[in-house]
């Protein structure tokens, strides 16, 4: 099934990077299915694509200049071309949880950036309604208890994330609370309310963004278009 999964993505990705045009500014998601992507935007570049792209993670920045492309810092530009990046879950309307890699913050300003996004995502990430997976809130640490506090109220269950080393640290040195809130009734409304909490350096909820939706399926890459 893991197997499955993963022919899955990678068709999703190398369909996404078809996509792709020379002179682009490309933004590269972070995750295992955007690494699928990476692998195949560097084949590209080998055969003569040119390219530069802005990487939405420290790890995505290394993995790509490993893979032989150009990655020039998001800071001096306003706009990205096109965006590959995966999700944690999406529905039918294109409203997707990210952040299960902790890089939403970053993920979000290349995808608002971009002219054009594509998710790619195998099978197992298109749902109904979003909510079984945790959305992931980047805060301040001195905002901790509070921020978890309103998410109890709004109805999430808020936990912080750890990894081997103790905390896990966003690329900006931030904590992640990932918060559980089960079927989303209202995402926008949840959204609006977490962009307003002071604290909030930002979340995994990306409701407008994302403008197609390429999903690796057994019967082949199914291409959803906005
Ligand atoms: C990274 O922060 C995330 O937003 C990823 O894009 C998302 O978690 C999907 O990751 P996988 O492709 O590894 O499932």
């Amino acid at each position: 099934i893991a197997a499955d999964r993963d022919e899955e993505k990678r068709a999703a990705a190398e369909a996404a990077v078809a996509e792709i045009e020379a002179g682009m500014l490309v933004g590269l998601g972070t995750g295992t299915t955007a690494a699928f992507a990476i692998a195949a935007v560097g084949a590209r570049v080998k055969t003569g694509l040119n390219i530069r792209a802005v990487a939405t993670s420290l790890a995505t920045a290394r993995a790509a200049e490993a893979a032989g492309i150009t990655v020039i810092a998001m800071d001096d530009h306003a706009s990205v071309d096109l965006c590959i990046d995966g999700v944690d879950e999406i529905d039918s309307l294109f409203r997707a949880i990210k952040g299960g890699g902790g890089a939403m913050v970053r993920e979000k300003i290349v995808a608002t950036a971009a002219a054009r996004n594509i998710a790619i995502a195998d099978s197992s990430k298109l749902v109904d309604r979003i909510g079984a997976r945790p959305v992931p809130i980047e805060i301040l640490p001195l905002a901790r208890a509070f921020i978890a506090e309103h998410v109890s109220v709004l109805g999430g269950k808020s936990e912080l994330r750890r990894n081997e080393n103790g905390l896990f640290q966003s690329d900006q040195g931030n904590p992640v609370l990932d918060c559980r809130f089960g079927p989303i009734a209202d995402p926008p409304a949840l959204s609006a309310v977490l962009d307003a909490l002071p604290g909030v350096v930002g979340h995994g909820l990306f409701l407008t963004e994302i403008d197609a939706l390429f999903i690796g399926t057994p019967e082949g890459v199914r291409k959803m278009r906005r």
